[in-house]
């Protein structure tokens, strides 16, 4: 570990960052982090946490996201930018974001000694990000290997003004050295996903004034076109090009003496032939017109300022909390595609190689409530973007002998199903694992008609309703009929065969309540929709009845189906098993287990997790929650209380799936155990940032982010919607002073300030 020194001197070299710090109010510290209000500041260099702080420094534009490693490079440093939609086939796992050219480099020599972090002696050491305006800032005092003092100063930005404009910075300054330093600034087209290329170079050059490249993906034949530009200010230097195959380089070389310092700036413009006919041709003509780094810098900032308006949340008397809230909406900004409706965001984001950057449910039910309530064009995007994979879904039902549409439980570029078949175990003995999820963890495609639902009521956007909402709500629904299974011996509907929210049981699933509740739910809806569409676009209806082969009989199955389809409720206890035969199985009590490091899977392998009544994460409760904002059944607070004291406490609520945490957390909040509230708020809250589960660095878990939004305003705001709007039933915990934060509904803005002192209102 290596500990900065000498701090206070260290914080007068100038720096272009300074004049825009915060100030700090407040301030704690963890995980050699130390948590301000709006920035989060890295006060140590570990080496041992190279991958972990890369992930958690990730910046993005909502085009693409890059990981936050070293512009001078670090052994085993695992660069990468992702772009939304880059997609490349793989073997087994069908396909994957490519790892894009890095366009980060900046070589800075010193009288031929190399600047790097594993070389000479760091003396100080900073590391920040700025949430406020997405900049990313590193302040090194380094000692060379033969004595020289200098200070780096290092920035870097994705404009959320112009997404296809990025800047770096490096103010370098001597304090006892003489000589010449160079600085290489490059494009390194040689970029990999763990050892693997996907990446053709079909050529570079040199642009007036900068360089280019040009690169091919190997198998989908996406182009992509990069094109940089490097200034020098504070001294006179020439810039020199070279172009070594796949990697442009501009070379400065000044001379410095001590107290000079020299700034470069590298101004990056990144275009693919999903956006353009001519991407390289389209990076060049804007790296042509981008104005210099600070103009570019200040545009960036506004739009900062304009997202902050709508989607920021301030807590008071906590500071941990207030940072790690903004630094989780931070990294679900910078994913969600802003001027693209074929993407939406993965579970890692674009942060890191976990999931290949698929999509999963954790889109619909975890993320896209905090956009739905306080950035609904961009929840309209990703929603957009299951209309674009209708088609995908459509060839999945049809080959699983289906109707209709039968959503991806991994979705990328098409729609088609992408969940590998198999994961290959590490050890070269073991047996190969089958994933069930792709072929039985259906539920999806009833949560991507919840959130259908939910932006539709809360933004009454019924033209996106008629046009693209309502396909996707109907041809799922059909193919709902074609799923179900009528068991004429007990006179009811069934679904057999399924994985429900909770992934520890897979095999033998019949009559999973979250899904089948979902599917009735679904149902239900499909059926106000059809008749809405039908009373005010009766147009719209004809061709829609005519693409999707609707009738009024389909409309008939599917009310037999919301009236008959079997929900596992025992009216008399008031508990909800979670499927066929879960109260049979054997009992645990995970409090014996208290002191384990490990999943509950890990310890009793998947078929003894599958033979207890031990949950990854929540699945009638996760129930219960979707169904509590509209106060639908099976949902009442005596429910709750009966299916939490029974669920929570089989629940593998830390080691199991990360999507948990945040959701034991509002129910907690619901049921004021504030304490419990709290722990799991924090733990979600935390687990990118202090690496709670220990796997951060394959990216940042976004359902978590999202599920933590939610958490603040369902749970600790105890917001509930209403027929006027959403009201507040606060339960802030026991340190918070204060909550604000504001939502969008129906047109209209309503801003809360919730305060700790003050008494609820009636609901
Ligand atoms: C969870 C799923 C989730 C997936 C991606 C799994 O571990 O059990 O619910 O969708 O991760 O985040």
């Amino acid at each position: 570990m290596i500990k900065a020194q000498d701090l206070s001197e260290f914080h007068q070299t100038p720096n272009p960052s300074q004049s825009r710090a915060v100030q700090m109010t407040e301030t704690v510290s963890a995980c050699s982090f130390i948590y301000t209000d709006w920035a989060l500041i890295e006060t140590q260099f570990d080496p041992a946490q190279l991958h972990h702080k890369e992930t958690v420094f990730t910046i993005g534009n909502g085009y693409l996201g890059s990981r936050g490693s070293f512009e001078e490079g670090y052994p085993r440093a695992v660069a990468a930018t992702l772009i939304h939609g880059v997609f490349d086939d793989v073997p087994v796992v069908y396909t994957e974001l490519a790892n894009c050219p890095d366009w980060l480099p900046l070589m800075i020599t010193f009288n031929g000694e190399r600047f790097r972090l594993d070389q000479g002696e760091i003396l100080a050491y900073e590391r920040r990000l700025d949430l406020r305006s997405g900049l990313l800032s590193r302040a090194v005092r380094w000692r060379s290997p033969s004595g020289s003092k200098v200070d780096l100063n290092f920035e870097r930005f994705a404009s959320l003004a112009d997404e296809h404009a990025l800047g770096v910075r490096c103010q370098i300054s001597s304090l006892d050295f003489e000589g010449l330093v160079e600085v290489q600034a490059s494009l390194n087209g040689y970029s990999e996903n763990k050892g693997f290329n996907h990446w053709e170079q079909v050529s570079q050059g040199k642009a007036d004034p900068g360089i280019w490249l040009q690169v091919r993906t190997r198998n989908s034949r996406i182009e992509l076109g990069m094109a940089a530009r490097l200034t020098v200010s504070e001294a006179e230097s020439a810039i020199e090009v070279s172009n070594v195959p796949g990697y442009p380089t501009q070379t400065t070389t000044v001379q410095l003496s001590p107290g000079q310092s020299v700034t470069v700036d590298k101004v990056v413009t990144v275009f693919t032939s999903r956006q353009v006919p001519d991407p390289i041709q389209a990076a060049q003509t804007k790296l042509a017109e981008l104005p210099a780094y600070p103009d570019l810098f200040k545009a960036n900032e506004r739009a900062w300022e304009e997202t902050w308006r709508k989607s920021d949340v301030v807590i008071e008397g906590d500071i941990s909390a207030q940072l790690a809230i903004r630094y989780n909406l931070f990294q679900l900004i910078i994913c969600a595609p802003r001027h693209d409706e074929q993407v939406s965001i993965a579970a890692k984001t674009l942060s890191g190689f976990g999931y290949r950057g698929h999509v999963f449910w954790d889109t619909e039910i975890f993320i896209l409530p905090f956009f739905i309530y306080s950035q609904p064009a961009l929840a309209r995007n990703m929603l957009t973007y299951r209309y674009h994979t209708l088609d995908g879904a459509r060839r999945k039902a049809k080959d699983s002998g289906y109707k209709g549409a039968m959503f991806a439980w991994e979705s990328a570029d098409t729609g088609d199903e992408v969940t590998p078949r198999w994961a290959l175990p590490t050890d070269p003995y073991g047996a190969d694992i089958r994933i069930w999820c792709r072929d039985r963890e259906i539920h999806i495609s009833a949560d991507v008609a919840y959130a259908i639902w939910r932006y539709w009521q809360v933004t009454r956007d019924d033209a996106w309703m008629r046009d693209y909402g309502a396909e996707i709500i109907l041809d799922t629904a059909v193919f709902w009929i074609s799923r179900v299974e009528l068991n004429t011996k007990d006179e009811r509907y069934e679904i057999r065969d399924v994985i429900g929210a909770d992934e520890y049981h897979e095999h033998d699933i019949h009559n999973n309540a979250f899904t089948n509740r979902m599917v009735q739910w679904h149902l239900e809806k499909a059926i106000l929709v059809y008749d809405w569409l039908h009373a005010h676009f009766p147009e719209n209806a004809a061709q829609l009845e005519e693409k999707l082969q609707l009738t009024s009989k389909q409309r008939s199955r599917w009310q037999d189906i919301v009236n008959n389809l079997w929900i596992p409720y025992d009216s008399k206890t008031g508990l909800i098993e979670q499927f066929d035969g879960f109260f049979n199985l054997e009992d645990i009590d995970l409090r014996e287990y208290d002191s384990r490091t490990q999943s509950m899977q890990d310890i009793l392998g998947m078929e003894g997790a599958s033979k207890r009544q031990v949950l990854k994460q929540p699945d009638v409760l996760m129930l219960l929650y979707l169904m509590r904002e509209s106060q639908e059944f099976p949902y009442s607070l005596e429910t709750l209380k009966k299916n939490w004291n029974y669920y929570a406490p089989r629940t593998d609520i830390t080691y199991g799936s990360s999507l948990g945490p945040a959701m034991h957390a509002i129910l907690a909040a619901d049921l004021d155990l504030s304490e419990e509230a709290y722990e799991r708020f924090m733990q979600a809250a935390m687990v990118d940032l202090e690496n709670v589960r220990g796997n951060a660095d394959s990216g940042i878990h976004a359902a978590s982010c999202g599920g933590l939004w939610q958490a603040l305003v369902f749970g600790f705001g105890g917001v509930q919607l209403t027929q006027d709007g959403p009201i507040a039933t606060p339960h802030l915990p026991p340190k918070w002073n204060r909550l604000k934060f504001k939502l969008y509904w129906r047109g209209d803005w309503h801003e809360f300030d919730l305060r700790a002192d003050a008494k609820p209102p009636a609901l």
